[in-house]
């Protein structure tokens, strides 16, 4: 691939310097009132779709995707710029979009039933927002997400910093796995088998990136990229490792880190958790340089092959220098916070007997007949009062209980929050954190942005089936 020196000396490519050119220079050249009118009209249409998504040979594949793609169109901004898309519903159901981990202001926040209604087919909806912080984010369906993340609504949406790190390029890399029926190559369509709600959630058996069983990417030796990970994923817990390349954890969950953390072990990347990482390729000429994911039977697989050719354009680097930080990222006063506790209970294999729907309690087998097998607080449905009634500004800690035996990938939406440790040292800023099976842990955050905020495990069969809350910030 060409890539051109900008004007710091960083290396971009083409592509890079054609997506700017699009979106920076052309719109710039408008009056501010007109850019808003023009950008609003810019639809997002969710409709049916298909392309060859299994291996040739296979027939092609049916989804839901956005503008027909899954993923869906990447959208880029600038930090501190606009995102405005006109949902255009096409599908046979209602729907809505939710951009997660932005900081963003509630009404765009896209959940369906609690912060707007549900688009119905043939509607549209207008999203209009500032994206405050840099980083890298997705944007998903937030109407039975359980299916429509599934069929393939959802798409990489990254926020630029306005100094480019040095890299020579970036790739985004969606992570997914997709539950095909091995026979036709379709998507299985039992989005609310009993199984996948009460168990891991739904777990699928073809893992691609960016749609891909076999994504690779020609790199040269010495080259130095940026990958930005997404794990778009119902309900897979990607461990990942490299091979052939020496990285540096330099953001999770968009947030960036003080300093870059070399990748020594297994990367976990939960459901819904992003991670960027710089890496150099260290494989020789010839060779392969790989981001591998511990498959079946514990066994690396490929998740993206880097081939190398081409000569060294360069000896190796130094280590990357940090990211910038973004706006807001203090971390919050824990004497002075407000505490909050959720015991998450339920599922197969677990101790709950009974909760309440409904208003009443009800017994674990009456609650799977009504397609609940989790629990919040002992509440297996959303409740009328929030978690948290929270003061704007306020300091806040919550204590998360996972009594069950599954692994949660529990995600606040509209604010960032940090794992409080034992030893009281501040640790990064996420919107999604994995809470192992049987573990207990702390989560400190600054109620600093108003409205309802859900709160709820990114396995979406468990948040369709009981593991949904919310808090109230005013
Ligand atoms: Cu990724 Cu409630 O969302
Ligand atoms: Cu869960």
């Amino acid at each position: 691939m060409k890539s051109y020196p900008d004007h710091k000396g960083n290396r971009i490519s083409r592509r890079d310097l054609l997506q700017r050119g699009a979106s920076a220079g052309a719109l710039s050249l408008l009056p501010a009132g007109l850019r808003a009118a023009t950008e609003a009209r810019v639809p997002l249409t969710a409709r049916n779709a298909s392309f060859q998504l299994a291996p040739s040979g296979y027939a092609a594949t049916g989804i839901w995707g956005y503008d027909g793609g899954a993923p869906g169109p990447e959208i880029r901004v600038a930090q501190g710029g606009r995102v405005s898309r006109r949902l255009v519903n096409e599908l046979p159901q209602g729907t809505s979009v939710h951009w997660h981990g932005i900081r963003i202001d509630n009404a765009m926040d896209g959940v369906a039933g609690l912060t707007q209604q549900s688009v119905a087919p043939g509607d549209t909806f207008d999203y209009d927002f500032v994206v405050p912080d840099a980083g890298t984010y997705w944007y998903h369906s937030h109407d039975r997400s359980w299916e429509q993340v599934a069929r393939g609504l959802h798409g990489a949406l990254i926020v630029e910093e306005a100094e480019v790190p040095d890299v020579d390029r970036e790739e985004v890399l969606i992570l997914d796995d997709w539950l095909l029926n091995p026979e036709t190559a379709q998507i299985d369509d039992s989005f609310d088998h009993p199984m996948a709600m009460s168990h891991a959630g739904r777990i699928g058996n073809y893992v691609t990136t960016n749609a891909r069983f076999d994504f690779s990417r020609p790199v040269r030796r010495h080259e130095r990229l940026r990958l930005r990970l997404i794990n778009a994923s119902n309900a897979r817990i990607f461990t990942l490792q490299l091979n052939g390349l020496t990285g540096w954890t330099v953001a999770l969950d968009a947030m960036p880190l003080p300093a870059p953390v070399p990748v020594e072990q297994g990367l976990i990347l939960g459901p819904a958790q992003r991670v960027d990482l710089i890496v150099d390729i260290t494989a020789g000429e010839g060779e392969t340089a790989y981001l591998l994911r511990r498959g079946g039977d514990n066994r690396p697989v490929s998740q993206a092959a880097f081939p190398v050719s081409g000569s060294a354009s360069r000896a190796r680097r130094a280590p990357p220098a940090p990211l910038p930080p973004n706006p807001r990222m203090s971390a919050p006063d824990l004497a002075a916070a407000r505490r909050l506790r959720l015991v998450m209970a339920g599922g197969a294999m677990g101790r709950m007997d009974s909760a309440l729907l409904g208003g009443e309690r009800i017994g674990f087998r009456q609650l799977a007949a009504s397609g609940r097998f989790w629990a919040f607080n002992e509440m297996a449905e959303m409740t009328q009062e929030p978690l948290g009634d929270l003061s704007l500004g306020e300091p806040v800690r919550l204590q998360i209980v996972n009594d069950t035996v599954f692994p949660h990938a529990m995600h606040l939406h509209g604010m960032h929050f940090r794992q409080v440790r034992a030893d009281g040292a501040a640790s990064p800023m996420r919107d999604t954190l994995l809470v192992a099976a049987g573990e207990t842990r702390e989560i400190a955050f600054i109620a600093d942005n108003p409205g309802d905020w859900l709160f709820h495990c990114h396995m979406l069969s468990h948040a369709a089936s009981g593991m949904m809350t919310w808090v109230r910030v005013t």
